[in-house]
């Protein structure tokens, strides 16, 4: 087709107004490339990428050659296939190299494009398996306040976020949220070792006033990331979700979207708590970004039952079993396992915790937590009371324009506290960062919250 003036200009033009971006109010250097762990604007400034792209995704760093090679090779062979007809050859290697690494149990991936269609098409699952067991009265999500699981009606009906809720609430369906497991603001007031892990023990008491019977899946993530800035569960929490899960008839659904692949220094999150799920919904680092990827992970039984009862599975799209994402997924994959990026992103992550952990001599640092690469720092106005800034001084979102203005990005959230007050930075570099690098991220992180501290009006300090 030949463009005529007008429409090339609009096409070739750089008028960022045409353009809807998130935020109304900022004005979007212009990215142009990424090695490594940086990224570079289009006048030439120089970026950390610490929060893994906008949140949580680069696992193997920018610009890898290996992965753009296999992503023209296949590109050139067999970009899209018709799934409803074709199985394809990466298709088939992904879902059983996922299967290799997955829990024990858990043989089974369906290939999607990103996280809210994991965990969407995860509930979606568990509803089939349970309609086909002829439990059809089982329906209610059970996640958790601060709880996140994507953006699509379905995924957001089962998260946590209130802020959303205010917007979308009246189009959601119904789910049922318990306290997340935050020691730094438990919901009981307890301590942890003293707490017999109410936290955990509250599932039961939501799953028995729902009714088991109507019960269908509980979700969470097994370290909270968007919503709460990193925030691991303790060592007890998931084997007694687990638990309590199997004595009710319920799933357990993992979100993994953040954690899966290495993140947190493990292949799966949940593997540090040796506990495995009924449904993995997994995306992000899978394919470190260079294209949409996700995958829902299946446990066996699932499977066995959807086979025996000739189930074909009702949910699905167009990208789902895409042949060139799936290529990236294989040589993602295979670059973390080859160049051992778990254990770098279990090292470094110890580094970057333990490097976070000096900011908290800043007045504003109330908490420093996180599991692997993937770090949380939440703010606090008063130490002491743990009391936070007001939601309209925009704390996170000041941070974040001064790491940004100095060449770091991360990841800011708010309602860290009861999803209205609260501020964190969520911290997620690329697995192939050096001890070097993740010095100079918290060098210059440790800068940006001390600019944001000399700013403070006399009345917010302390
Ligand atoms: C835990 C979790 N689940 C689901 C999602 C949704 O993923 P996506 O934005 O790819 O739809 C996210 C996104 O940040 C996430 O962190």
């Amino acid at each position: 087709m030949e463009l005529d003036g007008t429409m090339k200009q609009a096409v070739v033009g750089w008028d960022l107004s045409r353009v809807v971006f998130r935020d109304l109010e900022r004005d979007y250097p212009v990215v142009e490339r990424g090695e490594g762990i940086y990224l570079y604007d289009t006048k030439g400034r120089k970026y950390i990428d610490g929060s893994g792209g906008s949140s949580v995704v680069t696992s193997i760093g920018h610009g890898n050659k290996r992965v753009a090679g296999a992503m023209a090779e296949q590109a050139g062979t067999i970009a899209f296939s018709p799934a409803h007809c074709f199985a394809n050859k990466p298709h088939i290697e992904l879902c059983n190299m996922i299967a290799a690494i997955a829990p024990p149990g858990m043989q089974h991936s369906f290939l999607l494009s990103g996280g809210s269609e994991a965990t969407e098409n995860a509930m979606k699952f568990a509803r089939q398996y349970e309609y086909e067991r002829n439990n059809r009265g089982k329906f209610t999500i059970i996640g958790r306040w601060q709880g996140f699981h994507g953006n699509t009606f379905g995924s957001m009906t089962a998260s946590g976020i209130t802020y959303r809720r205010r917007y979308y609430g009246p189009m959601m369906g119904h789910a049922v949220k318990i306290p997340p497991c935050y020691c730094y603001r438990c919901d009981f007031g307890l301590t942890y070792g003293q707490c017999n892990l109410e936290c955990a023990r509250a599932l039961r008491k939501a799953i028995r006033q729902e009714g088991s019977e109507n019960v269908l899946a509980f979700i969470a993530e097994p370290v909270v990331g968007a919503a709460l800035g990193a925030v691991p569960a303790v060592p007890e929490y998931f084997p007694l979700i687990r638990a309590i899960c199997d004595e009710q008839d319920v799933l357990f659904i993992a979100d993994e979207v953040m954690t899966g692949f290495g993140r947190t220094g493990a292949n799966f999150g949940v593997d540090h708590w040796r506990v495995v799920p009924d449904i993995i919904a997994t995306a992000k680092g899978i394919s470190g970004g260079y294209t949409p990827l996700a995958a829902v992970i299946l446990r066996d039984k699932i499977m066995d039952v959807l086979r025996e009862k000739h189930s074909n599975f009702r949910g699905g799209h167009t990208y789902c079993a895409n042949p060139l994402s799936a290529r990236v997924g294989i040589e993602v994959l295979s670059i973390i396992h080859e160049q051992k990026l778990i254990d770098n992103s279990r090292r470094m992550g110890e580094r970057l915790l333990g490097g976070l952990r000096t900011l908290l001599e800043h007045p504003t640092v109330g908490d420093v937590r996180g599991k692997g690469l993937m770090a949380g720092v939440e703010f606090v106005r008063n130490k002491q009371t743990k009391a936070p800034f007001p939601v309209e001084y925009k704390f996170g979102k000041r941070l974040f324009e001064e790491a940004f203005a100095r060449g770091l990005v991360v990841f800011a959230g708010s309602g860290t506290v009861d999803g209205v007050e609260g501020d964190h930075i969520l911290l997620a570099p690329p697995f192939i960062i050096n001890e070097t690098q993740v010095d100079d991220l918290v060098r210059i992180l440790s800068e940006a919250i001390g600019a944001v501290e000399r700013g403070l009006p006399s009345d917010l300090r302390g």
